[in-house]
Formats: C-alpha cells, sequence, structure tokens
C-alpha cells in the first residue's frame, strides 16, 4: 500500500518546536479529513528525508501522534492513520481549538524575576560550572538501584553530609536517621502536622510572620495563636498567657521573618522550658540562619535542646537555589520510628540526582565555600542597596539594619499606607511586600519588604531605589 501523500509544510525561525509543527499538521489533516482513518502514512525515514530534517525530529512527532492514539504504529505493515477513528471523527478538534499543548513551553520563556523578590538567593552566584561537573560526576556513576524510587527519608548520603555540616556548622548534634529530605518549607510543616497536629490544636506563630506557613498551618486544622514580637524576638510570655497548652510554636530564632531581630537566649531557654513542660513541639524554621554578617553565624536553637522538643527546618533553597526543591527537617531521637512511618504513608521522595549531587556539594566541601563567598557577597549587596536608598530617599526612609539576614525592612518617615504604595510598586515591577499584610493582631507600623540579593552593582541599586522613588512621587 502506498502511503498517503500530504504536503507538511513547517517553519524553520517559528519559536514551536519543528516536532512539534509536524505533529500538528497531522493532527490538522485528520481533523480536516484530508487523512482518514486506515490511510498510511510516510515512513519515518522517508518523510525525514523529504523534509530534509534529522530522522529523530519526525520520530518524535510520530511517538506523540501514536502516544496520543491518532496513528497506529504496525511495525513492517509501516504507521496508519487510527482506523478507530473513523467513529469519532465528528468530535475531533482542530489542534488550534485546543488548550494551548504543554509541549509548547520552552525553559527559554520563564521570566527573570524581579531584583527586589524576597526569599531568593543571587541568581547570578549559582555555581553553575561546577553543578554540570558535579551533576555528569553523579549520573555517570549511578547504579542500577539509584534509577528505582527514592527513599520517602531522603538519599542517605545527603543526609549524613547535612548531619555531619549541621554538627560542625549549627551546633546541631544529630544523627543522619534523623535528617530527613522534603521538597522545600511546606513539605517540611507538612510533614510536622501530619505527624503531630489534630485538628483543632492550638498553633503560636510569630506575630508579624511568614503568610505562607501561617496559612499551611491553618489549612492543616491549627488554631492560630498570633504570638507579639519585639526586639528580642517572639514574646514567649505572651504564648504562654494566650495559650500554655499550645501543640506546636513556629519560630524562625535566627533571623524573625520579617523583622530580622534574633531571639535572645533568654527567650529561647524559657521556649525550651515551655514546650519541655506541657510536652508541645517547637519548629525552628532556620531559612536564613547561616547568613549573618556582624559575626560568625549563632548556633541554632535546636542546639540547645537537651529535652529533644525542637524540630529543626533547614533550607536549600537560600543557599543554593530554590530550584532544586530541597529542604530537610532535623527530627527528635524519639520520634525517628513515628516519622518514619508518616513519611512511608505521605512521602513521594525527592529527585535522586538533585539529592545525590547536593550530597557531593556537601561532601567536597564546596557548599561551606559557597556560603563563605555569598556571605561576602550579601554584605557589599546589602551595603550598596542600603546607600542607594539612604541617597535617593534621605530623610524619608529608615532602615533597621540587623545583624543578619536576606532581605531589608525599609521603614518610610512619613505618613504612607504600606500596602497602597506595595501594590503600585508591585504594578512597576518592584516586587516588594508590605509590612502590614504580614501582621495578624499586632501592629508593628508600616514599611516595605525588600531582598537585595539580586541588587548585583551600585548602579543597579541607584536605579531601583530611583525606580521606586518615581512610583512613591506618581502614586501619592
Ligand atoms: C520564613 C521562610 N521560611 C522558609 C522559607 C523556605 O521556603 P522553601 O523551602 O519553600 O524555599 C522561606 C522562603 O522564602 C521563608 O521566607
Amino acid at each position: 500500500m502506498k502511503s498517503h501523500a500530504m504536503n507538511i509544510h513547517f517553519d524553520a525561525n517559528s519559536a514551536q518546536p519543528i516536532y512539534l509543527q509536524i505533529y500538528q499538521r497531522f493532527r490538522e489533516a485528520i481533523a480536516e479529513g484530508l487523512l482518514k482513518p486506515g490511510d498510511r502514512v510516510p515512513s519515518l525515514r522517508s518523510l525525514a528525508a523529504e523534509l530534509n530534517l534529522a530522522r529523530g525530529t519526525v520520530e518524535t512527532a510520530y511517538e506523540m501522534l501514536v502516544g496520543e492514539g491518532y496513528f497506529l504504529a504496525q511495525g513492517q505493515a509501516g504507521t496508519v492513520v487510527a482506523p478507530f477513528l473513523g467513529e469519532h471523527a465528528g468530535q475531533l478538534r482542530r489542534p488550534d481549538e485546543m488548550v494551548p499543548s504543554p509541549y509548547q513551553r520552552s525553559r527559554n520563556l520563564s521570566e527573570t524575576p524581579p531584583a527586589l523578590r524576597m526569599g531568593l538567593p543571587a541568581l547570578d552566584a549559582f555555581p553553575r560550572k561546577l553543578w554540570a561537573k558535579l551533576g555528569c560526576q553523579v549520573l555517570k556513576s549511578a547504579t542500577a538501584a539509584d534509577m528505582g524510587y527514592p527513599s520517602p527519608l531522603g538519599l542517605m548520603s545527603l543526609r549524613a553530609a547535612l548531619a555531619a555540616y549541621l554538627n560542625v556548622s549549627r551546633g546541631i548534634a544529630c544523627k543522619p536517621s534523623q535528617v530527613i529530605i522534603t521538597d522545600g518549607y511546606r513539605g517540611s510543616l507538612d510533614l510536622i502536622c501530619r505527624a503531630f497536629l489534630q485538628t483543632g490544636d492550638q498553633v503560636w506563630m510569630e506575630d508579624p510572620g511568614y503568610p505562607a506557613a501561617m496559612k499551611l498551618m491553618q489549612a492543616a486544622g491549627g488554631a492560630i495563636v498570633p504570638v507579639p514580637v519585639d526586639q528580642a524576638g517572639m514574646v514567649v510570655n505572651t504564648g504562654i498567657a494566650k495559650a500554655p497548652q499550645a501543640k506546636i510554636a513556629v519560630v524562625t530564632p535566627s533571623h524573625q521573618s520579617p523583622l530580622g531581630v534574633t531571639m535572645s537566649l533568654e527567650r529561647r531557654l524559657a521556649l525550651l522550658e515551655w514546650a519541655a513542660n506541657k510536652q508541645s513541639w517547637i519548629v525552628e524554621d532556620d531559612y536564613d540562619g547561616e547568613y549573618r554578617y556582624a559575626s560568625r553565624p549563632l548556633p541554632a536553637l535546636k542546639s540547645l535542646d537537651v529535652q529533644d522538643r525542637v524540630i529543626y527546618c533547614g533550607a536549600i533553597s537560600k543557599v543554593i537555589s530554590p530550584a532544586l526543591r530541597l529542604a530537610y527537617l532535623v527530627i527528635p531521637e524519639s520520634q525517628i520510628a513515628h516519622i518514619e512511618s508518616v513519611c512511608q504513608i505521605f512521602q513521594n521522595g525527592c529527585p535522586w540526582a538533585t539529592q545525590a549531587t547536593v550530597a557531593e556539594f556537601i561532601t567536597q566541601g564546596r557548599f561551606s565555600r559557597h556560603l563563605k563567598k555569598m556571605r561576602t557577597l550579601y554584605k557589599q549587596r546589602r551595603e550598596q542597596f542600603v546607600q542607594a536608598l539612604q541617597e535617593t530617599f534621605g530623610k524619608d526612609i529608615r532602615i533597621e539594619l540587623q545583624a543578619g539576614g536576606m532581605h531589608l525592612v525599609v521603614r518610610f518617615n512619613k505618613d504612607y499606607d504600606d500596602q497602597y504604595l506595595a501594590r503600585h510598586l508591585n504594578e512597576a515591577g518592584l516586587a516588594v511586600h508590605a509590612l502590614s499584610a504580614w501582621v495578624m493582631q499586632y501592629p508593628c507600623g508600616q514599611g516595605l519588604i525588600m531582598s537585595f540579593t539580586n541588587v548585583h552593582t551600585l548602579d543597579y541599586a541607584r536605579e531601583l531605589a530611583q525606580r521606586m522613588k518615581q512610583v512613591v512621587i506618581s502614586s501619592l
């Protein structure tokens, strides 16, 4: 049987890949009745030769058409338009009537995040070359077992590498079996809630505090108890007075999110004592604890936890990249079996190659070197951004510089509405947050929260500050 002749046109300059154009031409031809069920289509080789394309390009298009049921591959007998389509021909939609195909997405289409967006490390400082090298090494050395399902607890080499790092750098004495790998802070909180929270249990949350954490704890059934924050961190006595029986307290002791203050030793001890007395859990979110500019990073709250009441949450997003989608927990030793059983039910496990590459990055000493480099870089970027803001806004602003962290809280000395300003700044592409939007019950004034980690030069800092000023002036 001769194959059905069909003119295929494609546009080599189109943003759409050629295989996708071929796929769509065949879909159109079937929908329009130019190709009928049972018609034989050209062989891969002849179509590739006719169109002067690599065989793999045509093969990808054919594989999609076979996979979606439009073509039927018959081996030696060639490939035909699926005969069963006869009954359904009238129902077929042309591809251009369909919702955009996911194949059209290109990794090059994603936008660069705005420079002031909170929570991002310096994206220009991601160690690409080293990552490519380590990634290659890791993949080359992969065993067949590595290609199976990853453990829901995390890759053991990464758990061991993190335990060693935490012992040395954060003062946390833990075993690899206490380290659980998750897909981000939300994943960590979700696991904690599944393991320890019952619907209606009270949860202390810092006020102001990270809205994403509050929303998750609430959605997991927690009854949120806002606890104020002052210069010494969460006011533990207020928490005790309001909800002494709370099940969980979520805190950011290294640099409170968003105010940046460090929890005092007195408050840390009071919090640990309360948790030990009530058999409650403290969730320590140490998202940017490594970034301290005035002195060495402080040991984590978990390092004081002799009664084993602290669940430590560490981030990979802030120290390497959020694109890796990895985070980790250090769980109390007494809870290993319980959390493992929860993980077996609810955790998928994280991608093996990513975990193995991060493990290599840590064990080869690259992680500590990278952190050291980032500390110097952020100190410099923070200084130059503060300088640019002060030059531009003069006495109209106040910046309470904290000992560390990855963002600034900029206060206005005028009576500005921070949410109104943030809305206008965001419309102008300057992704900032209004401080008052992070408040639940205890107002702490107006201000704008913004990152400095991606403000790479003083000139750029000045340009951003000028843009901010123009938006502020034009929106008032
Ligand atoms: C307060 C706080 N905790 C934790 C995280 C880490 O979140 P993730 O692991 O999803 O990147 C962030 C990120 O912005 C944060 O702001």
